[in-house]
């Protein structure tokens, strides 16, 4: 099943034709590092390690065999985005155990995380500007400590301003504000939440980023989490069945990061800031999903309750509890490859791999690059 939509699966065949066909990976994609920011869409284990949190199986099952700290039953976008790079997956920064290499970069995100600075009631602690501050923390020690016997695991010092700085955040600072904030005040607060933002991308610019590449957040409201509690009134939802007010705040929360996007790019004339539209891609996916090889769009792989969510609220992916004096353990579908959702607030790595597809396209981004070098590509089989 899982070689279903994978390029891997194609034959030398594929060398000849997928690029011509599909234009896939039709982009000059090539940075000798990565340092990445952002809430779980790219947490490879920050939260576990930070927090002292557990994931349990079935997470991670499809590729990594057992939970890898990331909320997915295998790989993140970012994970293919690291392979169309021909890098190695990305060390969470706080992760300490296992020889962690940070050679060709390393990852900040964490899940639960906010741009907003966390307040005692957040999930996470590491916040956007906790997250800057890390890397700027990382950096300097890595500057003291390189000449030593840790190069091998470290980035080479050029790396911090060749290497590309990726972001995906803001997520959270919505989905949150909607179970106090009605409609009208979450969208009053995207400018103080893209002020935040603005503020550590400067800082970042500061310490010599110069290639910075900024997705966009995606269908909040298509999320089983956010259906189960804000979709109960079936006016509420939209024809996908996504409900409507957390799609038009993530809609707006995008027309703003863009214009931030082409304001620092604008500014920034050193500097290349590429906007990145997740929204699209996942909306298209969740719109037409039998077009690309899914059979559930919202539905929850690893959940509880049954259709039509397959989500509960009380108890998570992989979790045991006791319900109403029931005991319920939180198992995976038959075939996660065949849903786009996972857990109900995270996408399987069938969709986290067809996301990454399309990013790889160049047409969802601004500046595009679907033009330079369609055929100079790494194609990886
Ligand atoms: C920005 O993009 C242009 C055009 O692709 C390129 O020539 C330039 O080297 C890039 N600058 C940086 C800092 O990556
Ligand atoms: C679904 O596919 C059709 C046909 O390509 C396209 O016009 C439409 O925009 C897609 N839906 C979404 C929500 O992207
Ligand atoms: C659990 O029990 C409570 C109290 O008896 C009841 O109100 C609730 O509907 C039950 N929930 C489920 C999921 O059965």
């Amino acid at each position: 099943m899982e070689g279903r939509r994978s390029i891997r699966s194609w034959g030398p065949w594929a060398l000849v034709f997928f690029p011509l066909v599909a234009g896939v990976y039709g982009v000059d994609f090539n940075y000798p590092a990565v340092f990445n920011f952002g809430d779980s869409n790219s947490d490879s284990g920050n939260l576990v390690a930070g927090v002292g949190d557990r994931l349990e199986p079935p997470n991670g099952q499809t590729f990594f065999k057992r939970p890898s700290g990331r909320f997915c039953d295998g790989r993140l976008i970012v994970d293919f985005l690291m392979d169309a790079m021909d890098l190695p997956l990305l060390n969470a920064y706080l992760e300490a155990i296992g020889v962690p290499n940070f050679n060709k970069g390393s990852n900040f995100a964490a899940a639960g995380s906010t741009v907003l600075p966390a307040t005692a009631a957040s999930v996470c602690p590491f916040s956007f500007g906790i997250q800057v501050a890390q890397f700027l923390r990382f950096k300097s020690h890595v500057l003291e400590l390189l000449g030593g016997k840790f190069d091998k695991f470290l980035p080479r010092s050029d790396y911090f301003h060749q290497g590309l700085y990726m972001f995906d955040i803001g997520q959270n600072d919505l989905a949150g504000a909607f179970y106090s904030k009605t409609e009208d005040q979450v969208i009053a607060s995207i400018p103080v939440i893209l002020a935040e933002f603005e503020t550590g991308i400067k800082k970042l610019h500061e310490e010599g980023a110069r290639r910075f590449w900024i997705h966009n957040t995606g269908p909040l409201g298509c999320l089983a989490q956010n259906i189960a509690k804000f979709g109960t009134d079936p006016s509420k939802l939209d024809e996908l069945g996504c409900v409507g007010s957390h799609n038009r705040a993530a809609k707006l929360f995008n027309l703003q990061l863009h214009a931030l996007c082409k304001k620092l790019s604008g500014s920034f004339t050193d500097a290349n800031v590429t906007y990145v539209d997740i929204f699209s891609i996942k909306l298209d996916l969740i719109a037409n999903y039998t077009r690309y090889g899914f059979e559930q769009p919202i539905q929850v792989c690893c959940g509880n309750g049954g259709a039509p969510l397959n989500y509960d609220s009380r108890i998570s992916c992989g979790q045991t509890k006791d319900l109403n004096g029931t005991a319920v353990t939180v198992k995976a579908c038959q075939d996660p490859s065949e849903y786009v959702n996972w857990d109900g607030i995270h996408y399987t790595e069938a969709a986290n791999r067809h996301v990454s597809n399309q990013i790889l396209t160049g047409k969802y981004s601004d500046p595009p690059f679907s033009d330079k070098m369609p055929f100079l590509l790494k194609l990886k089989f």
